[in-house]
């Protein structure tokens, strides 16, 4: 009986190793698109979906790797003389993953990634209650790169789309657009997370001797930032004051902390605006900052950020960044204000302090800020003098009415003696 009852976890692990083995290993794809006889988008990547689909009696989640018969799909073009350059990549029993390109002239990004998949596919979605195919997509990627460089990331990213629903997990990664030969550029723009993980942000030894509570520097300036696009007219408003806060933690178990705060006057705004997504570069000499804002409809939000910055006790740069986060939520045709300091937590590493804020990340006109939508925080503020102005008047009634009593009474107290 004892030996029956320990093989069969045994047997039970190599299933899961070999499920678990079958469902990790995507493949490094290769594609290409092509317009005659030059190459417009080249990628080398890796890539696994993931999909929640419903069955009759819950949800299931499907794990699909983007197979080595992989191709590139019909629907792919260089976009011609006025369209965007789209990358689709055909798979299986009628799915697909496409990335759509954009540039400014100096920088390009995939502006969107659409995810088909076909819920007909048993082998894929087995007992699903629907047969239908469904298309999701994401216009926050947060892949970047210069023009005329490869865009490479060999960590992990997930991109999450449609609420959560579906997440395409990338990696070994090496994607150009708008190329110009029909090779990779070896020129490279590296994604953020490679940068961190090859820096890993251990201070070097002289970091143990500073005090591990730093000075903290004070309220920081508001910067006046902005946004132009291609023709010159600002697309973006971006006021608002800014300190960083990175935490860092050495093997020597003492943490390290640096606040540091932006200053307006040495550094310079430039990035990017489109119809759904924009992007603001704050660079200066020690601290580069990017912020993504993502619009669905009418709603904005600030989606993403992304830090790079050198401190004075490190050897190697500080880098992180999230893509995933919803922050300052405003409506199109109106700008974003907070004038209270917000805390928006980006990792455990990294939060960034915001001081007197004025965004307006879509369709600026005229160069002006439009009416202000206040954060519940200012609203918050402004509750505490209306409640104390409201008690003091009562108060000065309560005063008023003893004082008419009284005068009454003691009246009274004359006429009768
Ligand atoms: C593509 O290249 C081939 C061979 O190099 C050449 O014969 C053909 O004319 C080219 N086509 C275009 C559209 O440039
Ligand atoms: C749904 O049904 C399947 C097979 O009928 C079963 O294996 C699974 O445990 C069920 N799930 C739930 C959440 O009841
Ligand atoms: C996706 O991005 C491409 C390229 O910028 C753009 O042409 C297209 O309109 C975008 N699609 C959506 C639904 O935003
Ligand atoms: C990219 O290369 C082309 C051709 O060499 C050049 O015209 C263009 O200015 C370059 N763009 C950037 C941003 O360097
Ligand atoms: C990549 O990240 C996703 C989501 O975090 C995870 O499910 C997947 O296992 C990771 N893959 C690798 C190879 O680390
Ligand atoms: C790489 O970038 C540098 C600096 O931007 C430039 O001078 C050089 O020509 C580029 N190399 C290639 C092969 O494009
Ligand atoms: C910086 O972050 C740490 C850890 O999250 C927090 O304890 C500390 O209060 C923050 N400091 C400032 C000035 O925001
Ligand atoms: C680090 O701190 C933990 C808990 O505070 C402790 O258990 C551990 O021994 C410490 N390690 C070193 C190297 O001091
Ligand atoms: C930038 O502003 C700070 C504080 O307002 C000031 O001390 C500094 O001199 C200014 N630097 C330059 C280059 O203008
Ligand atoms: C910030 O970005 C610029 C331009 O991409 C780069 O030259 C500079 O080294 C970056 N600074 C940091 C601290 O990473
Ligand atoms: C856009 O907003 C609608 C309504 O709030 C929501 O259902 C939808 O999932 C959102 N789309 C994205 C891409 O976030
Ligand atoms: C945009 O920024 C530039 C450079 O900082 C500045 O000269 C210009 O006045 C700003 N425009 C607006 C509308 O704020």
């Amino acid at each position: 009986m004892a030996p029956r009852s320990t093989s069969r976890p045994d047997l039970c692990a190599v299933l899961f190793l070999f499920v678990l083995g079958h469902q990790t290993l995507a493949q490094i794809v290769n594609l290409e698109v092509k317009d005659g006889n030059s190459t417009c988008i080249k990628a080398e990547l890796s890539a696994q979906i993931a999909v929640v689909y419903s069955v009759t009696n819950g949800t299931r989640t499907a794990s699909m790797p983007l197979p080595a018969s992989t191709t590139v799909g019909s629907d792919s073009s260089c976009g011609g003389s006025s369209g965007t350059p789209w990358l689709m990549a055909s798979f299986g029993d009628g799915h697909s993953l496409s990335l759509g390109f954009s540039s400014n002239g100096s920088l390009y990004r995939v502006e969107n990634i659409t995810v088909v998949y076909n819920l007909s596919d048993t082998s894929n979605f087995p007992a699903s209650s629907s047969k239908d195919r469904v298309t999701v997509m994401t216009a926050h990627t947060g892949i970047l790169a210069r023009m005329n460089t490869t865009y490479k990331c060999e960590s992990n990213s997930t991109v999450i789309l449609s609420g959560g629903g579906v997440n395409v997990s990338f990696s070994n990664m090496r994607i150009e657009a708008y190329m110009l030969g029909s090779e990779f550029s070896v020129n490279e723009t590296v994604c953020t997370a490679d940068q961190t993980a090859t820096t890993t942000s251990v201070p070097k030894t002289s970091a143990v001797t500073t005090p591990p509570t730093p000075t903290v520097p004070g309220t920081p300036e508001q910067g006046k930032y902005n946004v132009t696009n291609s023709n010159g007219s600002v697309c973006l408003l971006a006021y608002m004051g800014l300190q960083l806060n990175i935490t860092l933690s050495s093997s020597q178990n003492k943490t390290v902390q640096e606040i540091i705060n932006l200053q307006p006057n040495l550094t310079k705004s430039t990035g990017l605006c489109e119809v759904n997504s924009s992007t603001l570069f704050l660079t200066s000499d020690r601290t580069n900052l990017t912020f993504f804002f993502s619009l669905n409809v009418t709603k904005y939000h600030l989606s993403g950020i992304s830090v790079r910055a050198i401190l004075p006790d490190m050897k190697d740069p500080f880098a992180t960044s999230n893509v995933s986060l919803d922050y300052l939520r405003g409506t199109l045709g109106r700008s974003y204000m907070c004038n209270a300091e917000q805390t928006l937590l980006v990792d455990k590493s990294f939060s960034l302090n915001t001081f007197h804020v004025q965004v307006q990340p879509f369709r600026v006109n005229g160069g002006q800020f439009e009416n202000a939508e206040d954060c519940h925080l200012d609203e918050d503020n402004m509750l505490i003098p209306i409640i104390v102005g409201a008690a003091l008047a009562g108060l000065v009634l309560i005063v008023l009415i003893a004082y008419l009593i009284g005068r009454k009474r003691s009246h009274a107290g004359y006429q009768t003696i």
